[in-house]
Parts: C-alpha cells; structure tokens; sequence
C-alpha cells in the first residue's frame, strides 16, 4: 500500500497572484486557478501549496495578512475558496495553505488596535512594543536587522518601538502571550473545516524571541543569522511548544492532513522539526543552496534522508520558490557565482541560459525520482527563467525599497504563466499583468510545449506520471556505482535514475528508458542530463 499522500506526493505552489487571471484585472485569482485544476490534475500532482490569499495590502506578496480567516477580494470569496477545495478534491488534488504565524500585516485590526493603546495595554501585548534605548528612547531596542535590509524596528507616535523582522508593514506577533497562541489554534481550525488538507508554515523558524532582547554581536540575512546557535530570534528551542499545540489540533481533525515547516535552519537542527509530534515535513533547502556537481548534490541527498528518516518523516526536494531565483537561470550562472548576491542587472554575457535548462530538467528528474515528496513551483515544468531584466518602476518586492534599490528582489521569478503563445498577457488573463512578460515567455507556454516530443512540459508530465506508477511505494534508495561522474540510485521498484555531470556522455544501464531529460546520443546520456531506466 502506498504511505499516506504527504510522505510521498508530488506538491505544486500556486502563487495566487501570477498564475492566473479570470476577471481580467492583471492579478490571478480563484477562479483562475479553479480554471486551471484540469492542467494540474493531468499534470499528475498530487497537491496544490496556495501561498496567501487572506486581505492583504500586498506589501509583501499577501505574506503580510491583515484578515486570516478572511479571502482577498482581488483573489475572491470565502465560497470560491471552498468551491476551489472541493474542485480540485473531486480531482483527486489536496489542498495545503499558507499559514504566517510570525507576523501580521500593519492593517490587521489588532496592530491598528494597538497603535490605538497605549503602552503596557493588553493590545500593544499582542505584539512586540518597547521603549528604545538612550535616555530619550530614541535608538532601537536592539540592533537586530529587517530580512528585508534597514533596522528591525519601527517608531510610533507615542515614541515606543514595534518589532518587525521582515518589512515595516509586517509587525511581529508576540508567541508569549496565551491570546495569540489560542488565535492561531483557532485558526488551524478554521481552515482545516473547510476542507484544506494541509499548512505551509511561513518563517517556521521565528516566533519565539530571546525576552532579554540581547543585542546581536553580528547582524545578518535569514540564513547567516539562522544558522548561529543560541539566535534571540530565529530557531529558538521554545518555537516546538508551539508546533506541538499545532500538531494536536491537526491531529485533532481526524482527517489525513499535514503541515510543512519553511524553517531555513542548520541542517543539524532540521531534525527536531519533524519530530513525530512536530510538523509532518520541513521543506530542505540544502539541496537547493548545493551547487549543480556531483559531490555536493550526493552529501546533499545522504544528508537530506537521514535527516528524516532518523525522526519518522520523509524528506523532502525542491529548487524553485517564490523567493529564490528559477533554477532555470540559476544553474546557467558561472560556477562560483553567488545567485543571491548577483546583481539583477544587465548585460549579462557570462549566464549560459541553455546549460542552465538544461541542468534545470535534469535537476527536475533527478528531485522527482527520489524517495519523499518533491515540491514543485509553477512555471519550472515549463523550464520558465528568471526574469532578471524586469525595468526598476514594476518592481513590487520590498526588497528593493529596504534596500535602497541595491537589490532588485524577488520579483524576477513571479512573473505572471504564460499559458498561450501570444494574446494579451498570453493567455494568463484578458488585462496587463500585474508584471509584465518578457519576451520569449510566448514560445513557452502550455500551449506551445503540450503535445511537444521533449519539451520541458512533456517531459514533467512523464516524469510525474512514472512516479506515480513506480516511484510512490517505497521509501527506499540505493546508490549505485556507474562511474566518476554520473550519479546513479536504485529504487524499490527497479527504476534506476541516472544523472550525467561529466562532459562526456555515458553509458545507461540495460533496460527501457522511462524518460530522459534530453536527446540520448546513440544510447548514451548526455552532459547535464537525467534518465530513468526499468
Ligand atoms: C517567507 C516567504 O516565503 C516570503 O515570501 C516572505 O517574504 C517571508 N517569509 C516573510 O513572510
């Protein structure tokens, strides 16, 4: 029998707003995706991950949430969110959502509450206020920095300080206080009654701060700062009281439902997460961080799979999200480059697109053939780059205002589907998309790669397709020796996955090959390419 969906499924993120468009108003929404829940059912997912859709001013892509029980009007209702569940259920398809505990948006009524309080008040409790220091209170409490870049405080009126570890418009809750724990079991709830099968847990890693507020000795991004042990606000041991409450409440529902943690820690402490009581899964961006090279790409895998098998859980595979650059472009940048720090701006003559495809599809069949679930982000299955050029005026991420427009931000990978090879916003909605498409987003559409011998979007569809029929049984994996450059494994059901990191192609081992992510040369596989044989 096959493990429960979560420990194996093949999970698709929507996000909601750049997939697509139904009322024409260049935002995607509801009954876009609704309308689209054939392409994702044939494409063979198991599980669709909506990033937020609650009211949001949209600050921060709908991860600043001002309602959480509540749909954004531009994405629809509270009936197209259920009308979407039970869609996409007669499909065979789960639901999981996002859940943002860390934060809230500046609108949600209980910051406007508290900015209406005055200090000590039960409302401002629900948050994060202090007096800052100095004798007039007028530096920051601490010298903890924003994710986003600047301080990670913000003054109000009355001269007290909120803390804010993303944007400004994104105050942090307070996890000490009992009220805001029992909102968000009630929350869970909420959601799990209607019908959602799952939760993404946003900044899984956050929550709990060091209540003597200590200055950091160095300040730092998310990953630098997270991966220092004794952190005051990131990976703090109090943050699995939290998860454990959640657990229950999950388990509570009777139903076969999960939670995934986004929790960019130290791969040592990723463990703790999935502890049986904890979350379900964490989603593993080691693999992610490693560079396209044999060596790295194993210990990455090795490490990955003790790390949940050691706790009950099973691991999970991803490349691609709503805040990294596609993998597409990712894997065509020179070696030792360093993606988060490239700068997005052009020309730039040393990003080899077409090694970076095709080490992308590899990557892709590789991810898809391992044991655990592998999550997918939209646009990837059809090898969509990252669109670095966007002109400064569209950008949207906060990113680039905190960080006095040194970085361009996420934007480049939220570009809206192209689902048609040309019409007005091809075929992602009847108005101007909220970003606007490059040129050559046409030639990669749906339309244009469905029925197409090796385009990327056949080959995903394979690919799922096999792994459903061979790949969803066993937990199992087994290295196998095919050479200094290749990396091979053997699964439960006899498919090998090969996957070419030399130069020279090499030799498959005999059998019928399920899918390849590029042309063989005479039988033999290809530099940066991946087979499935049986
Ligand atoms: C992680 C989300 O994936 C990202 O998009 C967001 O900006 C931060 N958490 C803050 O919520």
């Amino acid at each position: 029998m096959s493990p429960t969906w979560w420990r194996r499924g093949a999970v698709y993120q929507v996000y909601p707003r750049s997939f697509a468009d139904a009322n024409g108003d260049g935002t995607g929404d509801l009954a876009g995706i609704r309308s689209r829940l054939p392409y994702l059912e044939a494409l063979g997912v198991d599980a669709i991950w909506i990033s937020p859709w609650y009211p949001s001013p949209l600050n921060d892509g709908g991860y600043d949430v001002a309602d959480y029980r509540d749909i954004d009007p531009r994405f629809g209702t509270l009936a197209d969110a259920e009308e979407l569940i039970a869609d996409a259920h007669a499909r065979g398809l789960r639901i999981i959502i996002d859940l943002v505990p860390n934060h809230t948006s500046s609108e949600h009524r209980w910051f406007r509450a508290a900015l209406a309080a005055e200090a000590g008040s039960r409302e401002r409790g629900r948050y994060v206020f202090k007096d800052g220091k100095g004798p007039d209170g007028s530096q920051p409490p601490t010298n903890w920095t924003s994710v986003f870049g600047g301080p990670a405080w913000h003054r109000v009126d009355d001269g007290q300080w909120y803390l804010h570890l993303f944007d400004p418009t994104q105050p942090d809750l307070n996890w000490e206080n009992e009220e805001v724990r029992s909102e968000f079991d009630d929350v869970l709830r909420f959601w799990l009654d209607l019908g959602v099968d799952g939760f993404r847990v946003d900044v899984a890693h956050a929550l709990v701060k060091d209540q003597s507020f200590p200055d950091l000795e160095t300040t730092g991004r998310l990953l630098g700062n997270s991966r220092q042990s004794n952190h005051p606000h990131w990976d703090r041991d109090g943050v699995h009281e939290i998860i454990r409450r959640w657990r229950k409440v999950l388990d509570a529902s009777e139903r076969d439902v999960m939670m995934v943690a986004e929790a960019w820690v130290h791969p040592d402490r990723l463990p703790l997460y999935l502890r049986p009581d904890e979350y379900h899964q964490s989603f593993n961006f080691d693999f992610l961080e490693t560079p396209w090279e044999l060596a790295p790409a194993r210990a990455a895998i090795d490490r990955a799979i003790k790390a949940a098998v050691d706790v009950g859980s099973t691991p999970t595979w991803t490349v691609s999200n709503h805040d990294v650059m596609r993998h597409a472009t990712r894997y065509g940048l020179p070696g030792d480059t360093n993606w988060r720090t490239w700068p997005l701006t052009g020309p730039h003559d040393d990003l080899d697109p077409v090694a970076g495809l095709r080490r992308a599809r590899a990557a892709a069949l590789l991810l898809m053939a391992l044991p655990g679930s592998v999550y997918l982000y939209q646009g990837e299955e059809l090898g969509l780059p990252e669109v670095w050029d966007l002109p400064p005026d569209v950008l949207d991420d906060p990113v680039w205002e905190n960080s006095d427009h040194e970085q361009k931000g996420r934007d480049g990978c939220r570009v809206p589907i192209p689902w048609t090879p040309d019409g007005p916003s091809l075929g992602f909605g009847t108005g101007d998309p909220w970003l606007p498409q490059p040129p050559g987003f046409g030639a990669l559409s749906v339309a244009s790669q469905t029925g197409v011998d090796g385009s990327t979007l056949e080959m995903y569809r394979t690919a799922l397709g096999v792994r459903r029929s061979y790949l969803d049984d066993d937990e199992s994996l087994e290295w196998e020796e095919l050479g200094p450059d290749v990396l091979a494994f053997r699964r439960g059901s006899g498919v090998v996955c090969v996957v070419n990191f030399g130069i020279e192609p090499a030799a498959l081992p005999a059998g019928d090959v399920l899918v390849t992510s590029a042309e063989l040369s005479e039988g033999r596989l290809p530099t940066d390419a991946a087979a499935w044989v049986l």
